[in-house]
């Protein structure tokens, strides 16, 4: 999704910004651009596609000037041109702005100020802004004052940052539903929509809250809430390795994230497991014993990857700690007319911590009265500041646009909490922990599952010509189903489904030739027997199974015309290692068809508009 990056201090900007924009590449975007103050004036240059294409662009010799901002765009309104890429000005130039965003009433906005004589350059809703700024900016009022008075007449999110060429060295940021940060460095400060942008220069950072702003000159950042007003707030120290955020020697990110797996969940699990009572300690939950006991319901909410691990979690939550759950899609959720109440625990789950419909989710959850949780990868996003306790997952940086190492970590996180609640209730000390013990061992055979990478890399080059592919599991492994069909189609553009086994009879079997590979997901659980009979009923049709089943597994294993095994565990725990090999074949397929694995078409990292 779109980028922000912004710097004001001593150092020459334009490459300063360039490359803080290039570390947000990951997220997704398709033009860039760029706005110098140079000698008074603003000078901007913009760019369809890559970063690589705005650099050839300003060839060898950056703009000079020492306040900058730049900005990948994510299309919303009008398409991934040079002119509708950011920054975008007013009239006469003396304003520059970049936005994350949407802007709602921007239609009536434009009719109403092109009756006012302001010229519009682009199809954009962030324009708007530009001028509405331009005009109280022109009547005298400061560049702060200018974009508080805009704000005002805004309906909308927005992460914005403002140039202008009367305030050489100032920047004014503010934000209402996008993230958005300052960072702190010795004379010179940012402004960034994520903190990667920055962490080779600082690891200090503010994030701003909805309707703060912020005023960054070289040796002063002030934040005003949205009367202007001055704000105390805490700087944040990200600790976050740089390392980690780079790609080191691996081909891509994705799978530099595969392959980390035993890492991730180890750092998820670190310090939480109580071998000995068969629990777990959680200290970010901010709810007593007492509170969690008063819990007659859960419901989950998320989007995408994230609501697949939220189905495993219903399952654990239901089974062992005996707490009726529901999973909602946020963007759902957020605009029913949901029944939940103080007895109702709202878990909201999200790598990103700051995906759009989430946080508004979690946010009417909390208007009508329930305690909510988030189980949020990074440490100080929007969701987890703004929920009332929650799990880090300490997976570490995910930049892939596919969701890798954040599910597997949401997984273990759901079953820790799982663990805490179904302690307190119906589980007992013996149940508890042999959970334990199966969690500590997880990583372990994570490692031996990714062991099978090759073989798996085999597989693929038999189904890289496949045009759709079915995926099939039962109980914890139906969610697996889906997200090994999410993973294929979002990374390899190959149509892909995901069903409950049993479901398959009541349509998709219609589907099932020779061309058709199935994907089974049948380890040897509860629901084994039954996905036996799926099986057989799609080699009745002349299917081609893929199969992904216990090591030793005889009874799936001669139907199968090609298998994965994993190790044994818990059922609750089967989907962290059924998972690996649906990731490493959507991995491998998509690399085979020269499909641009990290940066999938018209995907983006966060998702921050509805
Ligand atoms: C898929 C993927 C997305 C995200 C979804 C939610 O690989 O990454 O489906 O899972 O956009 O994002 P978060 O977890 O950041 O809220």
């Amino acid at each position: 999704m779109c980028g922000i990056v912004g710097y004001t201090g001593a150092r020459p900007a334009a490459a300063l910004v360039l490359e803080g924009l290039k570390r947000l590449e990951y997220r997704g975007y398709d033009s860039a651009g760029l706005a110098v103050v140079k000698d008074g004036r603003i000078e901007v240059f913009k760019a369809p596609g890559k970063i690589a294409v705005l650099e050839k662009e300003l060839g060898t010799k950056l703009p000079s000037g020492t306040t900058a901002l730049a900005h990948t765009r994510w299309a919303t309104h009008g398409a991934p041109n040079a002119k509708n890429a950011h920054p975008h000005t007013d009239c006469g130039g003396t304003v520059a702005l970049v936005h994350n965003g949407i802007i709602e009433n921007a239609g009536a906005l434009r009719a109403a100020l092109t009756k006012r004589g302001h010229r519009f350059r682009s199809e954009t809703d962030t324009e708007v802004l530009a001028h509405l700024i331009e005009e109280l900016h022109a009547k005298g009022a400061p560049l702060v004052d200018a974009v508080v008075g805009a704000l005002q007449d805004v309906e909308g999110a927005y992460g914005i940052a403002v140039l202008s060429s009367r305030e050489p060295d100032t920047i004014v940021a503010a934000r209402k539903g996008s993230p958005l940060l300052v960072a702190i460095g010795a004379g010179e400060h940012w402004v960034a929509s994520d903190a990667s942008a920055v962490l080779a220069h600082t690891r200090s950072v503010v994030y701003l809250d909805d309707e703060e702003i912020a005023v960054l000159r070289p040796h002063e950042y002030r934040i005003l809430d949205r009367t202007a007003a001055e704000k105390e707030k805490t700087v944040t120290h990200v600790d976050w390795d740089l390392g980690t955020m780079e790609r080191g020697g691996y081909a891509h990110f994705m799978l530099k994230e595969i392959l980390e797996q035993p890492e991730s969940l180890r750092n998820t699990l670190r310090g939480r497991l109580l071998e000995e009572e068969g629990t777990v300690r959680l200290g970010g939950l901010n709810i007593t014993d007492e509170d969690l006991l008063k819990i007659q319901r859960i419901v989950i909410t998320a989007c995408g990857t994230s609501w697949h691990s939220a189905l495993i979690g219903e399952y654990m939550m239901e089974e062992l700690a005996r707490v009726p759950t529901e999973v909602e899609y946020a963007s759902e959720f957020r605009y029913r007319n949901p029944i939940v109440d103080e007895r109702t625990l709202v878990i909201g789950i999200s790598q990103s911590g700051e995906t759009a419909d989430t946080l508004a989710a979690l946010r009417e959850a909390k208007r009508r009265g329930a305690r909510t949780l988030g189980l949020v990868n990074v440490v100080g996003s929007t969701i987890a500041r703004e929920v009332d306790g929650g799990v880090y997952l300490h997976a570490g940086p995910e930049i892939g646009v596919a969701s890798t190492k954040a599910f597997t970590s949401q997984i273990a996180a759901l079953a820790l909490l799982t663990l805490k609640m179904g302690r307190l209730r119906a589980l007992s000390i013996l149940q508890g922990r042999e959970v334990v013990r199966a969690l500590a061992k997880l990583p372990e055979l994570v490692e031996r599952v990714l062991a099978t990478a090759p073989q798996v890399e085999q597989i693929a080059e038999r189904l890289v010509r496949a045009q759709n592919v079915l995926y099939l599991g039962r109980g914890y492994n139906f969610p697996v189903a889906l997200e090994g069909a999410l993973k294929l189609k979002e990374i390899s553009y190959v149509h892909a489904e995901g069903y409950p086994a049993a479901e398959m009879k009541h349509g998709p079997i219609a589907l099932i030739d020779d061309l058709m590979p199935v994907v089974f997901i049948a380890p040897q659980d509860a629901v084994y027997q039954k996905v036996v009979s799926n099986v057989e009923e799609v080699k009745a049709r002349g299917g081609r199974v893929i199969a992904i089943l216990t090591e030793g597994d005889t009874g799936v294993a001669r139907l199968a015309d090609h298998k994965i095994e994993i190790p044994t565990t818990l059922d609750l725990l089967t989907p962290v290692l059924s998972a690996l090999p649906l990731q490493l074949l959507a991995y491998y397929i998509a690399v085979r068809r020269g499909c641009n694995v990290d940066q999938p078409r018209n995907l983006a990292k966060s998702v921050t508009v509805e």
